[in-house]
């Protein structure tokens, strides 16, 4: 990370936490490693990229409906899907440090040492040897390799390793009051398989017909060792998932749709197309025949926001194993042979974007320390230019004074507006510094109330992000806040 994109990081947590976006877990106990707070403007920023997600994806498709499944579920979910047998990282811990790091992103970081230092056939055939024992399980043999390229810890300085042992990351708990074995559930590590464990029971309630999806928001865990990044690999986060369940021999079209549609979803938005790009899996995990990463330039570099992935008919062939239940869906649809379609286990295409990485890329492409000096005087704000409809306040109401009726007049205005938008009403300080306060949340809006409002009803109305402002009748706010932050901007 350069000087300026570190520091630009920087300034960006410390906004986050000073305007209350996000603050670290249970701060005044010194927190908790990579668990994080959504404060009262974060909350609705959040809320505001999950109506984004859930309207394009559910209201804007009517073969796709959403649900809200429980985060505990029967833990042979979890043995069928592989994650207790498979969800793991390779670890090894520093015996003088006592740090622990992944085995294989130690090995990563020195390859892209390596190709830094010029010496890319070393790192190349470094990169084999990795994969190489990655896909056998040798573990063994990732310690060798960590010895043998000399690899310290950053902490200790010392390349005093132990064995290198399977993490699993699901976190596990007890259900009942006598924890036994048999008791033992896990929380979600994906959203997805309350997917798939309810296809069939939303197929039939919504009498759906495959092509179909599912979509589905809410928290998942995972005992990530290596917390890094700020949101960006977090213990507990959050996750927005579809399942498309397509007809077998069908998946490599809907993948690609899939793939665009998405893609399309985030540029939308208005972010510079070059800060985006496609990233190819080449070890694809056990249920995949096909997988991209959406992947944006954070300050940090290009980093995974959502994956696409074509899944099989995997899950829901576990599922039909470890259950004992069909999975299967009728088609009565005709082939080219004239033949309906019969019974098959449908073949699954997801897409799953990472909330909170989308709150901080969001954040990050907001954020601005602009410039606003004149030959008179130095001046600067900082301003969120977050897209209208994601802005956590949509107007603030200001009476420019304390008194002569301003303030009564300035709440009855918010009044008739605060069923439709997220308002503030504020009082306290000059107009200007009232304006910098507004700025920096993203508010696209300030409303100023004062003495001649009182005359002929008309305010006056600040613009975020040129500064301009005008005079507007008051009772045409509905229409000019409703225009800017109307979803039709964003889903066309
Ligand atoms: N159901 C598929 C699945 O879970 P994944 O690539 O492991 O796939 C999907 O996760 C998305 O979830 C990622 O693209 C990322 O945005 C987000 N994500 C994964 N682990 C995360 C973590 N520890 N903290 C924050 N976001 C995470």
């Amino acid at each position: 990370m350069s000087k300026n994109t570190d520091e630009l990081f920087k300034n960006v947590i410390a906004h986050a936490k000073e305007y209350g976006f996000v603050f670290p877990s249970s701060e005044i106990y010194d927190g908790l490693s990579a668990v994080y707070d959504y404060g009262q403007f974060g909350a609705e920023l959040k809320n505001n990229i999950k109506t984004y997600w859930w309207k394009s994806m559910v209201q804007l498709h009517d073969n796709i409906v959403g649900i809200d499944s429980a985060i505990f579920m029967h833990p042979k979910i979890w043995k069928a899907s592989g994650h207790v047998d498979g969800f793991s990282d390779p670890m090894i811990d520093n015996k003088d440090s006592k740090k622990r790091y992944r085995a294989d992103q130690l090995l990563e970081e020195r390859i892209a040492k390596l190709n830094e230092e010029g010496k890319t056939s070393e790192a190349e055939e470094l990169q084999i040897e990795m994969d190489n024992a990655l896909k056998a399980e040798n573990l063994p043999r990732l310690r060798e390799l960590i010895i043998e390229q000399n690899i310290k810890c950053p902490i200790s300085g010392t390349a005093n390793w132990t064995e290198v042992r399977q993490f699993n990351l699901m976190f596990s708990t007890q259900v009942g009051a006598i924890a036994e074995e048999s008791d033992t559930i896990y929380l979600r590590p994906e959203t997805a398989q309350g997917i798939f464990v309810n296809y069939l029971n939303v197929q039939k309630s919504g009498r759906m017909k495959i092509p179909f999806g599912i979509a589905q928001i809410g928290k998942a865990f995972r005992n990530e060792v290596i917390a890094r990044q700020f949101i960006i690999r977090m213990r507990e986060f959050e996750q927005m998932e579809m399942q498309y369940f397509v007809r077998p021999g069908t998946q490599k079209e809907w993948f690609e749709k899939w793939k665009e549609t998405r893609l399309k979803w985030h540029l939308a938005l208005g972010t510079d197309a070059a800060k985006y790009r496609y990233h190819e899996h080449t070890k694809l995990a056990h249920y995949a025949d096909a997988a991209y990463d959406i992947e944006f330039e954070f300050p940090f570099g290009f980093k995974e926001v959502e994956g696409i992935h074509s899944r099989t008919d995997f899950d829901l062939s576990q599922h039909q194993q470890y259950s004992g239940k069909k999975m299967q869906y009728f088609d009565p649809e005709l082939d080219e042979n004239g033949k309906p379609y019969g019974n098959y286990v449908p073949y699954v295409i997801e897409t799953s974007i990472g909330l909170d990485r989308m709150f901080l890329l969001t954040m990050i492409n907001a954020y601005e320390e602009e410039d606003l000096s004149t030959d008179e005087k130095q001046d600067s704000r900082t301003v969120l230019r977050l897209h209208p409809c994601l802005a956590p306040v949509k107007a603030a109401i200001f009476p420019l004074t304390k008194k002569d009726g301003l303030p009564e007049k300035a709440r009855e205005i918010m009044d008739t507006l605060k069923l439709d938008f997220n308002l503030q009403y504020e009082e306290k300080d000059a107009i200007g510094k009232r304006y910098r306060r507004q700025d920096a949340i993203g508010t696209p809006f300030c409303i100023t109330v004062d003495h001649q409002t009182l005359e002929d009803n008309t305010v006056t109305i600040r613009h975020r992000d040129s500064m301009k402002q005008e005079r507007v009748a008051a009772a045409d706010l509905d229409k000019i806040i409703g225009d800017l932050v109307s979803w039709k901007n964003l889903l066309k």
